[in-house]
C-alpha cells in the first residue's frame, strides 16, 4: 500500500542486509527503499511516515531542512536563537537543541528510555509538554505538535516526503554543504553512533555514492530543494558561506525570517552559536548521555577510544577537512559522481582553499 506521499516501500533483501552487517557492526536497522526516488530509510520510518506527511503546520513555523551533516544543528541554533532568544536570556536556552527545536522524524531512530536509564532531555521535554500522551505514538512528532510558537522544526527528509503544502504554509531554510566534507562528517557520525561503522572511509564513500545510506540519495535531496529556490518562503544557505562570513548570513536570515534584530543582537548570536561555544554547551544535539555503567562492552570501549582520538559530534566544524581524509582517488570518485548527478544544477560547491 502506498504511503500518503505516494511512495511505495521495499525492504532490502536478506543478502544485502547480511552484507551491511559486516560493516555496520552495531545497531542494524531493518532498511527500506522508497520509490520513486530510492530514498533509504530505517523500516521504522513507515510507522511515522503518514503522520509526518500530514503534520499540522502553522504559518509561524520555520523548518530547517538538510541532508545530514550539512550544519543542521548550527543553523537550528542560529534560527531558534534569532527567533526565541535574541537577548540570550531565554530559560529554555540551557536545554539541548532537539528538546526545544524538535527533529520531526527522529522517532524512527529513537528508543523510548527504560526506567533507570541515563537522562534523555528530549524525552523529559516530551513528558513535560505532552502529559498523558503515549510515547509509542512518537515522542518527537508529538513534541513538535506541542511546543509553543514560534516553532523551529528540524528534518532531514527530502521535500517529497514532507507535507506537500510545506512551502506555501511555513518558511523553510535549507542548508547545503559540499559533498566531500559531508562524506567525512557522516562517516565520523556513523562511527560514533550505535550503528558502529567498522568499514574503511572508502567503503563508506562507496555506500554514499551508491545512494545506500539513510537519507540518500544526497543529490536528489539537494535537487528537490534547489528546484524550489525561487519560492518566497525558501531560503538556501551554504555551510561554507556561514563559515566564511557569519554576519552576512545572519543579516540575510534576519530579513528572510523578519526578525528585525539589531547588529548588536546579531553579533551576540554569532558568538553564541560559534563552534567553540556550542561545543562547550553540550556534547550532542539531543543532550543524551552515554550509559554510565562501570561495565561496558568491547564495542562501546572501541567507540569511546575513537571519540577520544577523532572527536565527538562537534568534530572540527571547518571547510575542507576532507583534504586530510580522502585520497586523491576517493576525491576523484566524488568529482565523477558530482558530474554524473549534479552537473545539470547551477550549484557550485566550495570545497575549501586549494581545491
Ligand atoms: P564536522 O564533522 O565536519 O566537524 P549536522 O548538525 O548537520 O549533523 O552537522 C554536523 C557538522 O556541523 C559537524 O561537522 C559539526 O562539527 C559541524 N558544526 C556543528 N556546530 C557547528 C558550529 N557552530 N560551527 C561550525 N560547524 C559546526
Amino acid at each position: 500500500m502506498p504511503l500518503d506521499s505516494g511512495h511505495e516501500a521495499t525492504e532490502l533483501d536478506e543478502k544485502t542486509m547480511e552484507k551491511r552487517k559486516e560493516k555496520f557492526k552495531g545497531l542494524n536497522y531493518l532498511m527500506v527503499k522508497l520509490s520513486p526516488g530510492g530514498w533509504v530509510m530505517p523500516k521504522n520510518y513507515l510507522k511515522f511516515a503518514n503522520k509526518i506527511y500530514n503534520f499540522e503546520m502553522r504559518n509561524t513555523d520555520v523548518f530547517v531542512l538538510t541532508f545530514p551533516k550539512c550544519g543542521t544543528t548550527w543553523s537550528q541554533e542560529i534560527i531558534w536563537t534569532m527567533r526565541n532568544n535574541p537577548n540570550l536570556d531565554h530559560p529554555w536556552a540551557s536545554k539541548p537543541p532537539l528538546a526545544r527545536s524538535p527533529f520531526i522524524e527522529h522517532d524512527m531512530f529513537m528508543r523510548i528510555p527504560e526506567s533507570g536509564s541515563p537522562s534523555d532531555p528530549v524525552y523529559d521535554m516530551f513528558l513535560e509538554m505532552c502529559p498523558g500522551k503515549n510515547p509509542d505514538e512518537g515522542v518527537n512528532i508529538q513534541l513538535a505538535g506541542a511546543i509553543p510558537d514560534p516553532r523551529t522544526i528540524k528534518s532531514h527528509l527530502p521535500f517529497s516526503l514532507l507535507p506537500s503544502s510545506l512551502l506555501d504554509t511555513t518558511k523553510v531554510v535549507y542548508v547545503a554543504r559540499n559533498p566531500k566534507d559531508v562524506i567525512v562528517s557522516y562517516h565520523h557520525f556513523y562511527k560514533i553512533l550505535e550503528t558502529d561503522f567498522v568499514g574503511t572511509l572508502e567503503d563508506f564513500l562507496d555506500y554514499f555514492v551508491n545512494d545506500d545510506l539513510v537519507y540518500c540519495p544526497y543529490w536528489l535531496h539537494l535537487k528537490e530543494a534547489w528546484e524550489r529556490r525561487h519560492h518566497p518562503n525558501m531560503h538556501i544557505i551554504f555551510f561554507e558561506d556561514v563559515k566564511e562570513n557569519v554576519m552576512d548570513e545572519l543579516k540575510k536570515l534576519n530579513s528572510f525570517l523578519g526578525t528585525n534584530l539589531t547588529e548588536e543582537q546579531l553579533k551576540g548570536i554569532a558568538d553564541y552559536t560559534s563552534f567553540e561555544k556550542m561545543k562547550k554547551r553540550g556534547d550532542t544535539p539531543s543532550g543524551k548521555k552515554d550509559s554510565d555503567k562501570a561495565e561496558i562492552s568491547e564495542d562501546q570501549k572501541r567507540r569511546q577510544e575513537y571519540v577520544k582520538k577523532e572527536g565527538g559530534f562537534y568534530r572540527k566544524g571547518v571547510v575542507g577537512d576532507w583534504k586530510n581524509k580522502l585520497t586523491p582517488e576517493m576525491s576523484a570518485k566524488v568529482d565523477r559522481w558530482v558530474r554524473d548527478h549534479l552537473s545539470d544544477l547551477d550549484v557550485s560547491f566550495r570545497y575549501g582553499i586549494g581545491h
